[in-house]
């Protein structure tokens, strides 16, 4: 069983408290911060980018998971700051060149991971398993926090825990992103996620403080 990982989506922290934040993630031992990168293009919004992620490189040791939703990623990568210990996730939608993209990553030492828009089969990942170390699956169409999740991702997250198994990729992990709740979060870990990205409904939720929300996240997770 994969170990259950946190990463808090950064688009969803106040810019105002980053420093105060990012103490707070190293004191409750997050594993990932969640770097939402969006073109305006692959999808309708623009959020964070490659000047964010150097001052984040630059500011804590947390690992990256940063999630490209920009068209050609392969193109673009050496704009990005990011290696050893990061995940970078490249939408299986955006590129000619999925494969390339991916092992462009593996290349600087970074771990490579294949996102997937609700719609999207698991089947895109065929020719891809050597190439992944996880795979992203939006539980919401990407481009916005705030959403509800798409009840239809639930057992696609099953069946892509059951794919990657059948087939000797049990160490594949599988992230979600989009609406993962406190409640969320446990029926998505019950189908086969293990890493979580914490949003508006969750690490930011205006339940509690991000290390109250933090908390409660492992708990329901245990
Ligand atoms: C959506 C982003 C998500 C989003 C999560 O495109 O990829 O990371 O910020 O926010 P919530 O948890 O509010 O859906
Ligand atoms: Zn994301």
């Amino acid at each position: 069983m994969l170990e259950n990982k946190l990463a808090p989506s950064m688009m969803c922290a106040d810019p105002f408290k980053l420093s105060d934040t990012l103490a707070d993630f190293k004191k409750c031992g997050i594993e990932y911060l969640h770097i939402d990168v969006m073109d305006g293009q692959f999808v309708p919004n623009f959020t964070l980018g490659t000047d964010y992620c150097r001052i984040l490189k630059k500011n804590t040791d947390i690992p990256l998971d940063i999630h490209l939703m920009i068209n050609d990623p392969e193109n673009k990568l050496s704009w990005f700051e990011f290696g050893e210990g990061d995940y970078v996730s490249v939408h299986a939608e955006s590129t000619k060149h999925l494969q390339r993209a991916l092992s462009l990553i593996k290349s600087r030492g970074a771990k490579p991971m294949v996102a997937i828009n609700p719609a999207t089969p698991i089947e895109v990942l065929e020719y891809v398993l050597d190439d992944i170390c996880g795979v992203l699956v939006m539980t919401v169409n990407p481009g916005f926090a705030g959403q509800k999740m798409i009840p239809a991702t639930f057992d696609k997250i099953k069946r892509l825990r059951e794919y990657l198994d059948a087939r000797g990729y049990r160490n594949v992990e599988i992230e979600v992103d989009g609406n993962v709740s406190f409640a969320n979060a446990l029926l998505m870990r019950e189908a086969g996620a293990n890493i979580f990205v914490g949003g508006t409904s969750s690490v930011f939720s205006s339940e509690g403080s991000i290390c109250e929300n933090i908390a409660r996240m492992r708990n329901s997770l245990k």
